[in-house]
């Protein structure tokens, strides 16, 4: 694929004189396209003149005639109330097109198996998320024959250049990383990855694009669990990937088509009302995440705080430069290694020991033996999945609150 390829074009609005969504010059700001995109009371759906989006639940779209196509046809891989949700997250990433899928892992998996063959590679590091892991780590080489490379030094572009070749498929990188908020400069591996006609891939589920917007900065294709921030409070399993048109039907019917299936009707409806507060969740899971790291970064039973507002962090810089605020995820190392960590998160009382991140109530959750036990302790250590780190997304409780959380649970060590 050549550099010219890679392109991004405005984000899905409505436009009233020809009642269709497109994408013309458009100056609506983030928030607006988050309570909009996608979706007009008097266009779309206009038999109902709905003020909130409808559901359609149905799972397949009758023939009116033997040889007229309903479109769409079957739930698996296009519903109304799923292609709305995908206008808006398309608009919301700045991305030609979206395709939703049943989890993050899916969506990652769908991708991946549409675009490598056996023989194939795709260049990523070890800062990824569980399941991506396993997925780069055995699943796809050991099943579909494509090798991942994972880059030793991700912080320096060269090093991902290094990896790179003609088997070469995709470049895939997760920033601010889960659970060690890693950064990595997206402007500079895009750089690299399109020099030698490669897209780039980058996860914004940690940041969202309330706080990140990865496209601006030369990515392709965007990968998103809309499990976590994005649905925001834990009742909606869901993936997303945006990109260009091409790539992103391709997927829809090469693959989602047989080892489906997109977000189900009620889950996208539900993921469209969370939508719509993301960018204020955001703001308070930073304000909120910020007092925490202060807090925690100069606690006498604390070894190591990774937040990327932290000034200790060591791509603060990087990460003031390509993110507007530093989110709610966050991890921190206790002394005293597993056991410690067993002692804290027992002793909670408002934050809950759960696998997940991304919720309005705050949540710990230990790396080493819940999500990252794949990897050799020697992959771990290179990360800095410590035997100590927990996990912790921070919610939008009152701060204090959770502070006064943290010390007492931090006092029983
Ligand atoms: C950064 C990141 N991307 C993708 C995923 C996968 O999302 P899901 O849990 O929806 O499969 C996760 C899950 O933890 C994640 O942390």
């Amino acid at each position: 694929m050549e550099k010219e390829l890679f392109f991004m074009r405005d984000p899905w609005v409505y436009d009233s004189q020809s009642e269709q969504f497109q994408r013309p010059d458009s100056n609506l700001g983030f928030d607006t396209r988050a309570l909009h995109a996608g979706y007009h009371p008097l266009g779309d759906m206009e038999q109902f003149r709905a003020f909130v989006p409808p559901i359609v639940p149905s799972m397949t779209y009758p023939y009116k005639r033997f040889d007229e196509i309903p479109y769409p046809v079957y739930g698996r891989t296009k519903t109304p109330t799923a292609a709305l949700l995908e206008k808006r997250l398309a608009s919301l990433e700045g991305g030609e097109a979206c395709l939703t899928a049943a989890s993050g892992s899916q969506a990652l998996f769908n991708l991946i198996f549409n675009m490598a063959r056996p023989g194939d590679n795709v260049i990523t590091t070890l800062n990824t998320f569980g399941e991506g892991y396993k997925q780069a780590a055995t699943i796809f080489p050991e099943r579909c024959g494509v090798e991942f490379r994972f880059v030793e030094n991700p912080a320096d572009p060269e090093s991902w250049d290094q990896e790179i070749d003609d088997a070469t498929k995709l470049v895939w990188v997760e920033t601010p990383s889960n659970p060690t908020l890693f950064v990595t400069d997206i402007a500079a591996v895009g750089d690299v990855a399109h020099s030698r006609g490669v897209p780039l891939m980058v996860d914004n589920t940690t940041a969202t694009a309330a706080l990140q917007k990865p496209m601006e900065l030369g990515a392709d294709i965007i990968l998103l669990s809309v499990t976590k921030f994005l649905a925001g409070n834990a009742t909606v399993l869901g993936g997303a990937i945006v990109g260009p048109e091409e790539l992103i039907e391709d997927v829809r019917w090469n693959t989602t088509e047989f080892v489906g299936a997109i977000m189900q009707p009620f889950d996208s409806w539900l993921t469209l009302q969370y939508l719509e507060t993301l960018s204020m969740r955001m703001e308070r899971h930073s304000l909120n995440s910020q007092k925490i790291a202060e807090f925690l970064v100069d606690h006498p039973k604390v070894k190591q705080v990774n937040h990327t507002g932290l000034a200790s962090h060591p791509q603060y810089d990087l990460a003031q430069k390509q993110m507007s605020g530093p989110g709610g995820l966050m991890s921190f190392v206790v002394e005293g290694g597993v056991s410690s960590a067993a002692i804290v998160m027992d002793s909670f009382q408002l934050i809950c020991h759960a696998v997940t991140f991304g919720t309005s109530r705050s949540i710990c959750m230990h790396p080493a033996t819940i999500t990252h036990e794949h990897m050799t302790p020697k992959e771990r250590a290179a990360v800095g999945v410590d035997d100590g780190l927990i996990r912790l997304s921070i919610g939008l409780e009152n701060v204090d609150d959770l502070i006064a959380d943290l010390d007492q649970a931090l006092g029983k060590v």
